[in-house]
């Protein structure tokens, strides 16, 4: 199985609140998506395809190795992963889409969601159980109610696809409008079955400064 690893890199960082974009603030001296791109390698993906901020475009090539592709990404998550899907190699029949916001992804996780793919699931995400006393609170800021906790999962990426599963769920975002903010649901809502993996702590995405300072420490002890 020929597998393409999609990296999300063309955002922000407005929660960070850097000053570079999200994906080229460094830890341990190297941009995110370096470490983002060398976890989907270690893990079983060849190919990769990383969408970028237009404007940052030769930022990003001079970190990342020279046979990576580079594609501008769009306004949305949406919008950059689909860009980079275009782009993807022909050969490839499964697709993983990445999150360069998560360097620490260790590659056991890559591994299991390309073992799934293999056993023949069309999607799978990696997931992990939610640990704290879930409620739902009402506009007046009260606890409405307890939410059951057992069945629910935090889900990360790279979530694994199917390539034709994915770009059907692409083409019927351009019919709907873009409000999917991630791309197993959207496959999901085309009716094909989701499967889970296990996934890691260490995978945690990078949004405001105290995840940085986490991952640094993690990154520092590794
Ligand atoms: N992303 C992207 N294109 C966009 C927006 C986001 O490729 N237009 C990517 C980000 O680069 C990131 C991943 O999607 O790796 C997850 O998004 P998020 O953590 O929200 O990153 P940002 O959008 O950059 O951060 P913020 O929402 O705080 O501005
Ligand atoms: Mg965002």
């Amino acid at each position: 199985m020929h597998a393409v690893g999609i990296v999300a890199a063309a955002g922000s960082g407005l929660r960070l609140g850097a000053e570079v974009p999200k994906a080229l603030v460094p830890l341990g001296g190297r941009p995110l998506v370096g470490w983002a791109v060398d976890s989907l390698r270690a893990g079983g993906v060849v190919d990769v395809v990383v969408a970028v901020p237009e404007a940052e475009r030769d930022a990003f090539a001079a970190v990342l190795p020279a046979d990576v592709q580079l594609v501008p990404g769009g306004a949305t998550r949406t919008d950059s992963v689909r860009r980079a899907l275009a782009a993807a190699p022909a050969e490839a029949q499964a697709v993983l889409v990445h999150d360069a916001a998560r360097p620490l992804t260790p590659p056991a996780v890559v591994a299991r969601v390309l073992a799934a793919l293999a056993g023949g699931a069309r999607a799978v995400v990696p997931v992990l159980p939610v640990v704290d006393t879930t409620v739902v609170v009402t506009e007046d800021g009260l606890v409405g109610s307890d939410v059951a906790r057992a069945p629910l999962r935090r889900v990360q990426t790279p979530q694994g696809f199917d390539r034709s599963a994915l770009e059907a769920g692409y083409h019927r975002l351009e019919q709907l409008g873009s409000w999917f903010t991630d791309d197993a649901t959207l496959v999901m809502s085309s009716g094909v079955a989701v499967h889970t993996v296990a996934g890691d702590e260490l995978s945690a995405k990078v949004t405001v400064p105290h995840d940085l300072r986490l991952a640094e420490l993690l990154a520092a002890g590794r």
